[in-house]
């Protein structure tokens, strides 16, 4: 259990929360979820599916329907054909790294990883007692990782290579040149990739593209999508693998033996999320990108701070070298003196020091009070 990690975004929320209740202001710039509520649509397909009795057990894999749905789904935005007897449904996106590394990933095996990413990758990595081999993403690569680096930390022992754009925490968005090189560097290796494409709708500048898209690629790739972020649906838990049909199988049976199967009614919801309207999802991809402007804009006025334009995900990532602090003590300092929650950048990996995360999915008269507070911040204690 020692090896085990942990996800700070919980631990600060839990912290600003009792801040809270001693009656301070906090603005909420820490955790990575749509602050919109789940659309409508969703929400009564949810309702009658009470009512029409979905609230008993159902296939470990997944709804038949939902899984159609998700197939047709991702066939049409990746470009390739997928069945739904490669899909497995679970509860958040989140079961998928975990139930994909315990079915791939063996002691001593080497798992290459983003750093900074979503802090589970090496968590997961540690408790299985395999080597997390971190990949570094830079700031003046866009935090793109470099291909020639990846194909350096290849070695024997890789098992799987985790990749994920838009990502978390930076933002960062892989080009189809990049999937093309990370794709050579695997060549024909016995290697799987672990694509984490759950912000791919949350894009605003450049295409998405999966790595199963790839000629070769397909059998090789585990793609991660979900309900959480596109749907703002995060309390709903509900995500999906697509995969292999054999490596499916083993993942369902990992879902039989962990939760039985992913609640029943949401993932009628699942199917009007998925066959229904998609204008609130347009509608909150372009209301991020006017808060994420905000966001860099105002950051970069002040002391201390820079930051570039992410492409995806509702996340900013700037750099705070120049404050002269340490990332966790600028984010404690901020949360409290200045009433502002972020994220250490260290919390998603060492390569993380020297950034923030801060999460703009609020709205842009509480993102613009928090830039006034920690400029206010600024000039007092730098
Ligand atoms: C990159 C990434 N992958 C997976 C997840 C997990 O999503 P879910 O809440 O659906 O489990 C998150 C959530 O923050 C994420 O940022």
């Amino acid at each position: 259990m020692s090896r085990l990690g942990t996800e700070t975004a919980f631990e600060v929320l839990v912290r600003a929360r009792a801040l809270e209740r001693q009656g301070k202001h906090i603005v909420h710039l820490e955790i990575g979820e749509p602050d919109f509520e789940t659309p409508a649509n969703i929400v009564e397909a949810a309702v009658d599916a009470l009512h029409l009795g979905y609230t008993h057990y159902g296939p470990s894999a997944g709804l038949p329907d939902l899984r159609e749905a998700i197939a047709d789904e991702v066939s049409k935005t990746r470009g390739v054909k997928f069945t739904p007897d490669e899909v497995v449904v679970v509860p958040g996106g989140k079961p998928i790294i975990f139930f994909t590394m315990l079915a791939l990933v063996e002691e001593g095996d080497e798992v290459i990883y983003p750093n900074p990413g979503f802090p589970i990758y090496e968590s997961m990595i540690n408790f299985l007692g395999a080597r997390a081999v971190p990949i570094s993403l830079r700031e003046e690569r866009d935090f793109r990782l470099d291909v020639n680096e990846l194909a350096s930390l290849i070695s024997d022992r890789t098992k799987l290579i985790i990749i994920n754009s838009p990502q978390n925490p930076t933002g960062g968005v892989l080009t189809k040149d990049d999937i093309y090189g990370v794709s050579a560097a695997i060549g024909d290796r016995d290697i799987m990739v672990l694509s984490d494409e759950i912000y791919g709708r949350l894009l605003f500048e450049g295409e998405q593209f999966s790595i199963s898209s790839v000629e070769g690629m397909k059998d090789r790739t585990i793609i991660l999508d979900g309900f959480s972020k596109t749907y703002a649906m995060t309390g709903w838990r509900m995500g999906y693998g697509v995969m292999r049909a054999d490596l499916a199988t083993h993942i369902a049976r990992l879902m039989t033996n962990s939760n039985s199967c992913t609640a029943s009614f949401t993932q009628i919801a699942g199917i009007e999320a998925i066959r229904g309207d998609q204008s609130a999802t347009e509608h909150m991809r372009l209301e991020f990108q006017k808060r994420r402007n905000v966001f860099v804009n105002g950051i970069n006025q002040i002391k201390g701070f820079s930051c570039r334009l992410p492409k995806g995900a509702f996340y900013t990532f700037p750099n705070i070298m120049q404050t002269g602090w340490s990332s966790k003590k600028l984010a404690d300092a901020l949360l409290d003196e200045a009433g502002v929650a972020a994220l250490s950048g260290a919390a998603f990996g060492a390569f993380g020091e020297g950034y923030l995360r801060f999460s703009v999915a609020n709205s842009v008269e509480n993102i613009q009070m928090a830039l006034e507070r920690i400029d206010q911040w600024t000039k007092t204690n730098l």
